[in-house]
């Protein structure tokens, strides 16, 4: 049997089918504000997002890695400038200081389950300290983004963050839809585009691809798609992979 907030996600997915971000981020608002968080990563989807949320009640957060790139700080503070508030989370510093004293700074290189060590530590963890207290969060999670995104709903039942829900309002949307939207609205977004980064992470773990590439192939670019999350969206749980001693 479904539990009574499953049953009524299953009921609203129904109801938010083709809303636009704003419909979907109103509903969000009436049903969860103040306990209603955006998570940015200063990419497009997240502009196109704050930009759509007019509604109080939201908080944007962003997780800094320590490793991010220098135009999406800039990003950042384009949008502080515009008068959005963000609140920052960062990793545990002693949980960082083991991993580079331990393994110095390129770690993620050596293998998939030293990658995921070091993505636990600098994305994973935080998230769960940001997403304490809410009752939903927004992403600006596509399907056409990947793989492992192919199946992504507008609104979902977030299992793997006990239980939360988690809207994806730019879930159906092309990444075409999304620049036109930002060249619209005159949107911040990374200088780095303008580079030949379709898609932009950390710092280290990301790169220019050339025009026809997948827009993901410069991100962990050294690993198959199928393992191209970092854990802010898949269950980490009943991984095979080792976890990071904290
Ligand atoms: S990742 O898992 O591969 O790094 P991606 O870069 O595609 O994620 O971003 C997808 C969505 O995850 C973003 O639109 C944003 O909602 C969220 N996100 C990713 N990185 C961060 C971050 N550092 N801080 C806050 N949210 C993030
Ligand atoms: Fe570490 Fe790379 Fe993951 Fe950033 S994306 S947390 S640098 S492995």
């Amino acid at each position: 049997m479904l539990s009574p907030i499953a049953n009524e996600i299953a009921h609203v997915r129904r109801q938010l089918q083709g809303a636009s971000p704003e419909g979907v981020l109103s509903w969000a608002a009436q049903r969860f504000a103040p306990a209603l968080g955006l998570a940015a990563s200063f990419s497009v989807e997240d502009s196109v997002l704050i930009d759509a949320a007019s509604a109080p009640g939201l908080t944007v957060f962003a997780i800094d890695t320590g490793r991010l790139p220098e135009e999406t700080y800039l990003v950042a503070e384009e949008w502080r400038r515009r008068g959005v508030t963000v609140r920052w989370f960062f990793p545990q510093r002693e949980a960082v200081e083991r991993l580079a004293n331990e393994k110095g700074p390129f770690s993620f290189r050596w293998s998939l389950a030293d990658r995921h060590a070091c993505c636990a530590i600098r994305k994973v963890e935080p998230l769960g300290r940001a997403l304490q207290g809410l009752a939903a969060w927004v992403t600006g999670l596509r399907r056409e983004q990947s793989v492992t995104r192919a199946s992504l709903d507008i609104v979902e039942v977030d299992e793997a963050h006990g239980g939360l829900v988690k809207l994806n309002p730019l879930a159906a949307w092309s990444a075409a839809q999304v620049w036109a939207r930002i060249r619209e609205r005159a949107l911040p977004y990374s200088a780095l585009h303008d580079k030949g980064y379709p898609s932009i992470g950390c710092a280290p773990c990301t790169r220019a691809v050339p025009s026809g590439e997948h827009p993901r192939a410069g991100r962990w670019w050294w690993e198959s798609p199928e393992h191209k999350e970092c854990g802010l969206h898949v269950c980490p749980v009943g991984s095979s992979e080792p976890q990071p001693r904290s």
